[in-house]
C-alpha cells in the first residue's frame, strides 16, 4: 500500500458503515457478477476496482480472475484497505494489490488494463470526467469500464407512499443538490463516455422492491438509519420531520404490509475501441 490518505467519504469508514457496506453487498452480489460476465471479464484478466472500500466488490472480481489475474483495489480510505488486505488473507485470495489514494490521481500505463469495475463511487466525485477519461486510456483496446451507479436515487420510495418517507427522501436529494453532488451520476455517462473515447455497449436501469425480511428492505434500512441521523445533524432535515420518519418505519415495520422501492441503479457497460 502507498503512503497516501484522504479520508474524505462523506458515510464515514467506521465499524457501522463496513458493516452497511457488507449488506449493500449481499444485497447487490448478483447483480454485481451479471454485469462481469456482460463486460466480459474473465480468467488472467487485469482489473482495477475504482473506490473499492473493504473490499467486498474485489473480492467477486479476484474469484472471477482467478489466481493468474490481477485486481487492483483503489480507494481513498486507508482502513477500508486495510480491512480488505486482512479480509483477502483470511480467504485466501492472492491476487489482489491494494491502491491507497484518490482515483483522481491514478496513474495508469496506456492500454495495461483489461478491465475497469466501479459501483457507487461516480456519485461522491467532484468531477468524474477525468476519471473516466484515465481509465479510457488504462485500458487496451476492448477492454471495458463496467460501472453501478444510479441513474434515479430520489425514486426510492415506501409502497404505498407515505408522506413522512417522501420528505426523508426529498431531505436527502436537497442536501446532495446544494452540496453540488451529482447522485444520478449515471445519466452523464453517455456525455462522458463519448468525451473519453469510450462508447456506450450496455445501459440498463435494476429497479427492486423488497418487503420487510428482504436484502433490499434491509439495505434501505441501514442507510437511512445510519445517513438521516446525520442530515438531522448537519440541519438539513428538521428534527419533528426525522421523528415522524422513524415513526413511520416503525410501523410499517410493525405492520408488514408495506414494500420499499429502492434507489435505481444503472448497469452501464463501455468499451474502448
Ligand atoms: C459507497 S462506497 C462503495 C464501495 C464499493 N465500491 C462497494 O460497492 O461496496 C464509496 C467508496 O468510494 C470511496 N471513494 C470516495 N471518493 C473517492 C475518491 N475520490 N477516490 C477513491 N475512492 C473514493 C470511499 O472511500 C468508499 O469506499
Amino acid at each position: 500500500m502507498q503512503a497516501h490518505e484522504t479520508d474524505a467519504y462523506i458515510l464515514g469508514t467506521e465499524d457501522d458503515e463496513i458493516t452497511r457496506l457488507r449488506t449493500q453487498h449481499v444485497s447487490w452480489t448478483r447483480q454485481q457478477l451479471d454485469i462481469l460476465e456482460r463486460a466480459g471479464i474473465r480468467d488472467g484478466q487485469h482489473v482495477i476496482d475504482l473506490g473499492c472500500g473493504p473490499g467486498f466488490t474485489s473480492f467477486e472480481i479476484a474469484e472471477v480472475v482467478g489466481s493468474t489475474g490481477r485486481v487492483l483495489a483503489r480507494d481513498t480510505s486507508e482502513r477500508f484497505l486495510a480491512f480488505l488486505e486482512a479480509e483477502s488473507a483470511r480467504r485466501g485470495i492472492t491476487c489482489i494489490e491494494t491502491s491507497l489514494g484518490p482515483v483522481e490521481g491514478l496513474a495508469l500505463a496506456p492500454g495495461s488494463l483489461d478491465g475497469a469495475y466501479s459501483r457507487w463511487l461516480l456519485s461522491w466525485l467532484e468531477d468524474a470526467a477525468p476519471l473516466v477519461h484515465h481509465v479510457s486510456t488504462g485500458l487496451r483496446p476492448g477492454g471495458c469500464f463496467a460501472l453501478q451507479e444510479y441513474i434515479d436515487w430520489g425514486a426510492m420510495s415506501a409502497v404505498p407512499r407515505i408522506p413522512a418517507f417522501d420528505r426523508a427522501i426529498e431531505a436527502c436529494m436537497a442536501y446532495w443538490h446544494a452540496s453540488g453532488q451529482t447522485i444520478n451520476v449515471a445519466a452523464d455517462l453517455p456525455r462522458l463516455a463519448k468525451s473519453a473515447g469510450l462508447t456506450v455497449e450496455h445501459m440498463e436501469p435494476v429497479a427492486r422492491l423488497g418487503a420487510i425480511g428482504s436484502l433490499e428492505w434491509r439495505w434501505v434500512d441501514e442507510f437511512l438509519h445510519i445517513w438521516l441521523p446525520k442530515l438531522v445533524a448537519a440541519g438539513a432535515f428538521a428534527r419533528a420531520d426525522y421523528d415522524a420518519w422513524r415513526e413511520a418505519w416503525d410501523a410499517m415495520e410493525t405492520e408488514g404490509i408495506h414494500r420499499i422501492f429502492t434507489p435505481i441503479v444503472c448497469d452501464v457497460v463501455l468499451r474502448k475501441v
